[in-house]
Order: structure tokens, then sequence, then C-alpha cells
């Protein structure tokens, strides 16, 4: 197990690395690390010689102060969660001032309108903080294979088009959400729902699968009524945004097509922590 916190330092390693002809495998995260973040290293091994995992709560891609100041920050659990899975990992764990050099601003990106959907519309700026700060992490790891997890859809859709963008030589693999026996998906927001919210979360994924088995018979609008329903009546979530749309544009079905195909996604509050979701309709 490596540990870094420069760039310059990770750089000279990564050259020792690429001098041996190995390959690199990468996994971005901001850290709190669960199983969802795990499946994506232990994705990484399988075709990556080594796999780097980042640690870096990015300041430019929170639309809200307070969500910012809340987020959990466990580096050294991180580290030892890390190291039950292999030696072979090198983990940069960057400051603030190492990645921005004083000058904590996003980059402004297009992504060709993927990022004025859903979360874009929801969380100002979100996607150029993303963008900012994967493009300069990429350059910095310069993978072969950047692993993201399907867990933020829209995110994974955004890094693609990046990376296409931006003609940068890595290959985005999507992976598959991590869920809790109860079906509710893993995030690092989890550990902060009190004992009622978690209690009342696999809500969200329950909704989902009905709401896909609907989707067979009714029409898109019908199945969204349907959706908002059901979070009308619930005393302890809050439904933020249900939204069926087409895997690849993103955009809102108007009409069902049996060629494309479909993804619902959701956004929900339990108390002041937002949840999201999403599920793969055909
Ligand atoms: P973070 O929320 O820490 O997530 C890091 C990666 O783990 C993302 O690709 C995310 O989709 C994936 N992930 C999280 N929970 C998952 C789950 N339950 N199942 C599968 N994959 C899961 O996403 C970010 O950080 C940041 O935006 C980042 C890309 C690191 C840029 O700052």
């Amino acid at each position: 197990m490596k540990i870094f916190s420069d760039k310059t330092q990770i750089q000279n390693y990564i050259k020792q690395i690429k001098a041996k002809n190995l390959s690199i495998g990468f996994v971005p995260t901001m850290g709190a690390l669960h199983e969802g973040h795990l499946s994506l290293v232990k994705e990484g091994f399988k075709k990556n010689d080594v796999v780097v995992v980042s640690i870096f709560v990015n300041p430019t891609q929170f639309d809200k102060k307070e969500d910012l100041h809340k987020y959990p920050r466990t580096l050294e659990a991180d580290i030892n969660l890390l190291d039950t899975i292999s030696k072979d990992i090198i983990i940069y764990a960057p400051t603030v001032e190492d990645i921005y050099e004083g000058n904590t601003v996003a980059e402004h990106f297009s992504f060709d309108g993927l990022e004025f959907e859903m979360e874009g519309k929801f969380r100002i700026g979100h996607f150029d903080g993303v963008g900012t700060i994967v493009k300069r992490l990429l350059e910095t790891v310069e993978p072969d294979n950047a692993y993201f997890g399907e867990k933020d859809f829209q995110q994974l859709m955004i890094i693609k088009k990046l990376v296409d963008k931006h003609k940068m030589s890595v290959n985005i693999v999507g992976c598959d959400i991590y869920r809790d026996p109860n079906g509710l998906a893993m995030s690092s927001r989890n550990v902060r729902l009190k004992e009622a919210y978690k209690q009342a979360a696999p809500f969200i994924y329950k909704t989902l699968i009905s709401a896909k088995k609907k989707f067979g018979t009714e029409s898109a609008n019908k199945v969204t009524e349907w959706v908002e329903k059901q979070f009308e009546t619930h005393k302890l979530l809050t439904l933020e945004y249900f939204n069926i749309a087409d895997t690849k544009t993103l955009k809102s079905v108007k009409r069902k097509s049996k060629k494309k195909s479909y993804r619902a996604f959701i956004a929900v509050y339990a108390d002041d922590i937002r949840l999201i979701d999403n599920i793969a309709l055909n």
C-alpha cells in the first residue's frame, strides 16, 4: 500500500509503474468508503495490475456549503479498509491546495446538454465541479481504465462525454449499483441517517422496482404521477424528483419507443440528507 498526497510524488511513482509496463486502474472517490466503493476497486483488479484510489472531498462540486461541511471525512478508516482488499492499492489523498493551487473554482464545461438534466437542474454548477476534478485526476494518474458507479448514472455519462471531448486515452467502465440487503443504494451519506430515516429509506428502491413493473404497461407520465403520489403521503421521505429518461440523452421520455432504452431516476430527502438512486427499465 502506497499513500501519496503530493501530485509530483504520485506522478513520479506512476512513471515507474508505466516503465514496468503494468496497467493502471483508477477509482476516484470522496472517501467515507463503503462496500459500493470497494466493489469498484475489486472490479479494477480484474483488469489491471495496480489500482489507484483517490480520496478527495471536492469543494467545487458542492452547491451547498453546509453539505460540504458535513460530508464525512474518515481517511484513516478508509486506508484500513482498502488495506484489507490488496497491498497493490495506491492511495492518492491530495489537499485542496494541491488540486486547486489557491484558486478553488470550477472550470466550465459543455457536456452537450447532459449537464442540464436532473442533478444538473437541482445542483447548480455540480457537474462543472465534477468535470474539473475528474479531468485533473485523470491527467495526474493517467490510468488505462477508470471505474465509476451507475449509482451516479448521470455522472458516469458525463465522464464518458468529458473523456470523449478531450480525447483522453482512458477507458471508462460503469459498475453496478451496490445495495444494502434491504435494497438501499449504499452511499457515504447513509451514515448520517438517523435511525427512523434509515428504516424508511429502503422505500426508495422498493418504489423504483414497482415503477419498473408499471412501466411495462403504463406511460411514463402515469408512472411518474404514481410515484409522486407514493411520496406525497410519506411521513419521512420528501421527493425532489422522479424522472423516466432516455438512457443515452437523459432527456425525459415523452412517448415510449421499443427501440430505446430507458432508466428511472430519483432524488429524495430523508431529513436534510439527499439520496439518489436509479434503475434500468428495459
Ligand atoms: P463518491 O460519491 O465517493 O463515489 C465514488 C464512486 O463510487 C462513484 O463512481 C460512485 O458512483 C461510486 N459509488 C458510490 N456508491 C456506490 C454504490 N452504492 N454502488 C456502486 N458504486 C457506487 O462520485 C463521487 O464520489 C465524486 O463525484 C467523484 C467522482 C469522486 C468526483 O469528486
